[in-house]
C-alpha cells in the first residue's frame, strides 16, 4: 500500500499557512506594491473568472466601494490555460463600484484580463461525471458533509465547501435542503472564514430550550475555526439556516497543544440535560459536556490501544442504536489514512456510553462502515423526529488520496446516498449495516426484470436503452457451492469494473483498475477488499450515477462505495464463476430518473 502519511497534514498545512496570513492583516495592506486591481461598475449577475486547476494560488480581495467584503481567499486564476469559470454572484452590488485585488502583477498571468461581468452561467449538470440523484455543489469542490438537521420540515446538509475552485481549500460551509433526502435545493454558503480561520467540520443541532441564549429552537452551528490553531466556535440561525450569526464569544473550545483538535459533534443527552461533544483530538475522541454549548467540560477521552491509528482521527459521531430491543452506542471515527483500501475510511466502535465514557464492547476492530474507497467523513443527522425514528447518514463520496484530482469539470466530489443505519448480526458479531433511505425508491422512472438463470458464465446485454449512467440494479445470487464467482458491469470501450465473491478467502474483491480513464495511478492500482462471511445467498443492490457505484450485499451488512469515471456508461452484466454454475435470480433494472423528480438547484 502506498504511504500517505502526508497527503492531510499537507493539505492542511498549506490551507493554514494561506489562511492564518490572510487573518493576520487588514485586506489592503496583503497586498504587493504591483497588485492588480481589477474594477468595474456592477451591471450583470455575475462576475466570472477563469480558473486553471494546476495555476498556482493567488491572493484575492473583493472590494465594493472600496470596502473590503469578507477575507482574501486563494484562487487559481488561469496562467496558461481556462478550465472553468467560476462565478462570482454581484447583482446585490449593482451600480456599485466593485474591485478584485490581486497580490500579483496584471501582466502575471492571462487570466487576470478574461475576467468578466455576465447575465448567466451554466448551471445544466450536464458534465459528463455529473450525478443525477446524488448531491454534489453547482461548482466548486466539496469534501466532509457537515451539520446535518431535520428542522421545520427540512433535512439540512451543509458541506465543507471551496466556492472558489475545484481544489480544496478556502473552506466555507455550503448549504442543500430537501424535503425528501433525494431532491437537493443548493442555497448560498452558510458561513464563510473569518479572522478565527477557514469553517472546518461541525454540527447543528436545534436548541429547543434556548440554553444557549441565542433563542428557542435556534439552530446552532457548532465547528471548528482553522488558522494556526484549531478551536471551536458557535454560530446560529433563527431563519431556518438561511442566514447565520456567528456568536460574538468565540472560540469557545481551545486547546493550548493539540494541533489536530477538530470537527465536533453535538447532542442533547437527556439523562445528564446536558450537551455531550465528541471531538476529534489527535488520536483519540474527547467527550465534553455543557450545559449552554458555550462552556464545555471535558468528560472522557477514548481511543488509546484500540481501532486503527495510522492517521489523525476526524469527524467523530456518538449515537444509539437498537438491537433486539437492547440500546447500543456507536462511535463513528474517520481516519486518514489508515483504510484497509487505501487513504481515507470511517471505522466505528460499538459499545455502550454512561452520558460520561464510551467503553466498546470486544469485538474484531477495526470495523467499517464502508469497505469501499469512496465513502468518508460521514456522520448522522440530528433532531430527526421520533416518529420517523431513523438513524440518518450521509458521507463524502471521495479519498483524500485522489480527491483533488478527479476528472470532472466545474465541480469536485458528491456526496453518497442518504442511508438508513441499523445492527445486524453478520454470523459472526454485531455491525453497523446500512442501506439507502427508502426515499430513492421513487426515482424509479422505468423497471426491467431479466429471466433468472443458471449458468457458468451469462452476460445480460444493453441493460437499458439509452442509458445515460444513473441506474438501480438488484438480484440475488446462488453460488451453488461455487466459492469463487464475480459479476462485471462492462461497456463498449472496454472498460469493466468487476466484484469478486472470493469466499473463501472470505473476501468481496472490487477491482476497478480497468473502470475508468486514467488520472492517478493510486485510484486503479489496487484491489478493495471486503470481509464476508459465506452464505446460501447474497442479495445484491447496486446504485450507479454517473461517477459512482454503491453496493450494497445482504441488506447492506457489506457495503462498497467506490467511484469510476468510464468513458462511456456501463450497460451489460456479466456474472462469472470458475467452479459449477450461479443461480442469478430476479434481476431487475431501474432506470433512476433525475429529469422528473430532478435534483432541482
Ligand atoms: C476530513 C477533514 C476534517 C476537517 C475538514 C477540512 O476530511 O480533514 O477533519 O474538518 O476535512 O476540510
Amino acid at each position: 500500500m502506498k504511504n500517505n502519511n502526508n497527503t492531510l497534514k499537507t493539505l492542511t498545512a498549506a490551507g493554514l499557512l494561506a489562511l492564518a496570513v490572510a487573518c493576520e492583516q487588514p485586506a489592503q495592506n496583503n497586498l504587493a506594491d504591483d497588485s492588480y486591481m481589477y474594477t468595474i461598475e456592477v451591471q450583470q449577475k455575475y462576475l466570472l473568472l477563469p480558473i486553471e486547476n494546476e495555476a498556482t494560488e493567488v491572493k484575492m480581495q473583493l472590494l465594493v466601494e472600496n470596502t473590503p467584503i469578507g477575507e482574501p481567499i486563494n484562487i487559481r486564476i488561469a496562467q496558461n490555460q481556462i478550465d472553468y469559470w467560476i462565478p462570482i454572484e454581484i447583482e446585490a452590488y449593482k451600480g456599485k463600484k466593485l474591485t478584485l485585488s490581486f497580490n500579483e502583477a496584471q501582466n502575471a498571468r492571462m487570466g487576470f484580463s478574461k475576467i468578466k461581468q455576465s447575465l448567466s452561467y451554466n448551471f445544466a449538470y450536464q458534465e459528463k461525471y455529473r450525478p443525477q440523484y446524488h448531491f454534489s455543489p453547482q461548482y466548486g469542490w466539496t469534501n466532509d458533509p457537515n451539520g446535518m438537521v431535520y428542522h421545520n420540515g427540512e433535512y439540512h446538509l451543509f458541506f465543507q465547501y471551496n466556492p472558489y475552485g475545484c481544489k480544496w481549500g478556502n473552506m466555507h460551509w455550503g448549504h442543500a435542503v430537501s424535503k425528501d433526502l433525494v431532491q437537493w435545493q443548493q442555497l448560498p454558503y452558510a458561513l464563510a472564514p473569518d479572522k478565527l480561520g477557514a469553517i472546518y467540520s461541525g454540527c447543528v443541532v436545534i436548541d429547543k430550550d434556548n440554553t444557549a441564549g441565542f433563542g428557542k429552537d435556534a439552530m446552532v452551528a457548532i465547528f471548528t475555526s482553522a488558522s494556526e490553531q484549531q478551536v471551536q466556535s458557535l454560530a446560529y440561525s433563527l431563519d431556518n439556516g438561511r442566514t447565520f450569526t456567528k456568536y460574538e464569544g468565540n472560540p469557545v473550545l481551545t486547546h493550548p497543544t493539540i494541533v489536530d483538535f477538530r470537527d465536533p459533534k453535538v447532542f442533547w443527552y437527556a439523562p445528564t440535560q446536558q450537551w455531550i461533544m465528541s471531538l476529534a483530538t489527535s488520536q483519540s475522541i474527547t467527550f465534553y459536556g455543557s450545559k449552554n454549548l458555550k462552556e464545555w467540560t471535558q468528560l472522557s477521552e477514548f481511543g488509546e490501544g484500540i481501532g486503527n491509528h495510522d492517521g489523525v482521527w476526524e469527524c467523530p459521531d456518538l449515537f444509539p442504536l437498537t438491537y433486539e430491543g437492547q440500546t447500543k452506542w456507536v462511535l463513528f471515527v474517520s481516519i486518514n489514512p489508515g483504510s484497509p483500501n487505501g487513504g481515507s475510511a470511517t471505522q466505528y466502535f460499538i459499545g455502550n456510553f454512561d452520558g460520561k465514557t464510551f467503553t466498546p464492547d470486544p469485538l474484531p476492530y477495526p470495523l467499517w462502515i464502508d469497505y469501499g474507497r469512496d465513502n468518508y467523513a460521514g456522520v448522522t443527522w440530528n433532531n430527526v423526529p421520533a416518529e420517523d425514528g431513523r438513524r440518518l447518514f450521509i458521507g463524502w463520496m471521495s479519498n483524500w488520496d485522489y480527491a483533488n484530482e478527479v476528472p470532472t469539470t466545474n465541480f469536485r466530489n458528491a456526496m453518497t446516498l442518504a442511508r438508513t443505519l441499523n445492527l445486524a448480526h453478520n454470523g459472526e458479531h454485531l455491525v453497523v449495516a446500512s442501506k439507502p433511505v427508502k426515499e430513492i425508491e421513487r426515482l424509479r422512472s422505468e423497471t426491467i426484470s431479466l429471466p433468472n438463470k443458471t449458468a457458468t458464465t451469462t452476460t445480460f446485454e444493453q441493460l437499458l436503452n439509452n442509458n445515460d449512467g444513473a441506474y438501480e440494479l438488484t438480484f440475488s445470487i446462488i453460488p451453488n457451492g461455487s466459492d469463487n464467482f464475480s459479476f462485471s458491469l462492462l461497456n463498449d470501450k472496454g472498460e469493466e469494473l468487476t466484484y469478486i465473491f472470493d469466499i473463501a478467502n472470505k473476501a468481496l474483491v472490487t477491482n476497478r483498475a480497468k473502470s475508468s480513464v486514467a488520472f492517478n495511478a493510486n485510484f486503479a492500482a489496487m484491489l478493495i477488499k471486503a470481509p464476508l462471511t459465506a452464505k446460501k445467498s447474497y442479495t445484491i443492490r447496486l446504485l450507479v450515477d454517473k461517477a459512482s457505484t454503491e453496493l450494497f450485499v445482504n441488506d447492506g451488512e457489506v457495503v462498497q462505495t467506490n467511484t469510476i469515471f468510464p468513458t462511456e456508461a456501463y450497460n451489460a452484466l456479466r456474472f462469472n464463476t470458475d467452479k459449477g454454475t450461479l443461480s442469478i435470480k430476479n434481476v431487475t433494472i431501474y432506470k433512476l430518473s433525475a429529469s422528473e423528480t430532478a435534483i432541482s438547484y
